[in-house]
């Protein structure tokens, strides 16, 4: 399936909105929300956050967040890292996940980008077969928090 959306700014026009999306909640030990993703990027200038809301039509139905092209150090994976996906809980199972992986990759592309990473907390429910499917493979390695990185070969996409 293939759906269709767009990922757009978020201004005080549509901020209330976007921040109303939230996940299930026996998912929020996998995801902080839309507002803490805000606190976060706020808190952290050194992971050079880039985040849009994502659309369908004029319903948002999620968020993305990452790390924009980053001098990877101590704690901060890069140059390129996906620090938060969200689809809302009524929205799942659409394709929007994968849709926003897409036209993520293809800005990261754009940009000259070779890889992508991520990470996400392993166990029952976690995105990782998400993630896996969408063709991140795991790096091998657990961050400090127990989550497991994912990496992306952005040359594998077309
Ligand atoms: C993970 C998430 C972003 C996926 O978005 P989505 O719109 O539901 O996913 P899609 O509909 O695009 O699914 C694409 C494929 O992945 C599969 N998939 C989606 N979530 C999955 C999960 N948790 N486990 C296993 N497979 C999953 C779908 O079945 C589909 O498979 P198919 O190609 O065989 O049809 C969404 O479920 C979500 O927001 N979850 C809670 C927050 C979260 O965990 N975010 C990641 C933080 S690291």
């Amino acid at each position: 399936m293939s759906a269709q959306i767009r990922l757009v700014e978020i201004t005080d026009a549509n901020r209330d909105a976007v921040v109303a999306v939230r996940v299930h909640p026996a998912q929020e030990r996998f995801v902080a929300s839309v507002e803490k993703s805000f606190v976060h990027a706020r808190e952290s200038p050194e992971a050079k956050p880039w985040f849009r809301a994502v659309y369908d039509g004029d319903v948002p139905v999620g968020f993305v967040m990452l790390s924009w092209n980053t001098v990877p150090g101590p704690g901060l994976l890069g140059p390129y890292f996906l620090w938060r996906l969200l689809v809302g809980a009524g929205h799942q199972g659409r394709g929007y996940g994968r849709a926003i992986l897409n036209e993520v990759v293809a800005l990261l592309k754009a940009a000259g980008a070779t890889e992508l990473l991520t990470s996400c907390v392993p166990g029952q429910g976690s995105p990782e077969p998400f993630y896996r499917g969408f063709g991140f493979v795991p790096t091998g390695e657990v961050d400090d928090d127990g989550e497991v990185i994912l990496r992306l070969d952005l040359g594998s996409r077309p």
